[in-house]
């Protein structure tokens, strides 16, 4: 098999990012800076869930993949912010940093401790999954793949162009492409290396 190169989308250093948070934030205010810093070309609004919108509770629990954070006195996000250009994270980054709210960031959702969906102290979550084009091209054996694209979209678009390619990531096909490729999982080559390690 050979080993497709693979570059992230370049805000996937935004991943590393953390905001830290003043408690006298209030989400009106918030999301009147999300509305105000956002290319009206874009618009944000309807990428922005309250609590009192009707779609809140199914966005939020769609990426949910530990369950013992659906609970209902699991903490919850002031809102969510579902991504639809890349416009809106530069506009959540300087909110989140100018009302000192915490910022926490999902693409599939997978992390164990829930920390990119549930936090103790005020948060909102920037949701990734609108952001999940994935564009392969053999001929220079890259891809080009967006923070919320799942492992298992790019083996199948790779699969799609190719039968001798692939690239290495888990064995779970439902792992964001974020999480993932920001250190947080072993690869279908790595799980080698892992096992030696333990020997
Ligand atoms: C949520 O409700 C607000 C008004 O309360 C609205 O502006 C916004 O567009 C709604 N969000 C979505 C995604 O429909
Ligand atoms: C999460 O909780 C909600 C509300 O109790 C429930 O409707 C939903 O099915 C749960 N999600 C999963 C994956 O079990
Ligand atoms: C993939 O190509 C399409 C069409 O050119 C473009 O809109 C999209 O942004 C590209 N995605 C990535 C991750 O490069």
């Amino acid at each position: 098999m050979k080993i497709l190169g693979l570059a992230i989308f370049p805000f996937l250093s935004i991943l590393a990012l953390s905001v830290s948070r003043q408690p006298e934030s209030s989400e009106r205010t918030f999301a009147g800076c999300l509305l105000r810093r956002s290319d009206p070309s874009y618009p944000i609004s309807s990428a922005i869930y309250f609590p009192s919108n009707s779609s809140y509770s199914s966005v939020l629990q769609s990426y949910i993949r530990n369950l013992r954070f659906n609970e209902s006195n699991t903490p919850k996000p002031q809102l969510i912010l579902t991504a639809l250009h890349e416009s809106h994270i530069q506009s959540a980054i300087i909110c989140a940093k100018y009302h000192g709210l915490q910022m926490r960031i999902r693409s599939g959702g997978h992390d164990f401790e829930g920390s990119s969906y549930v936090s103790d102290v005020p948060f909102f979550i920037l949701d990734m999954f609108n952001l999940r084009s994935i564009n392969v091209s053999i001929e220079d054996e890259t891809a080009w793949v967006e923070v919320g694209a799942t492992v298992g979209e790019v083996y199948y678009k790779i699969a799609e162009k190719s039968n001798i390619h692939g690239f290495p990531t888990g064995t779970c096909p439902t792992v964001g492409v974020g999480g993932h490729f920001s250190g947080g999982g072993l690869s279908l080559f790595s799980e080698r290396k892992e096992t030696s390690h333990h020997n």
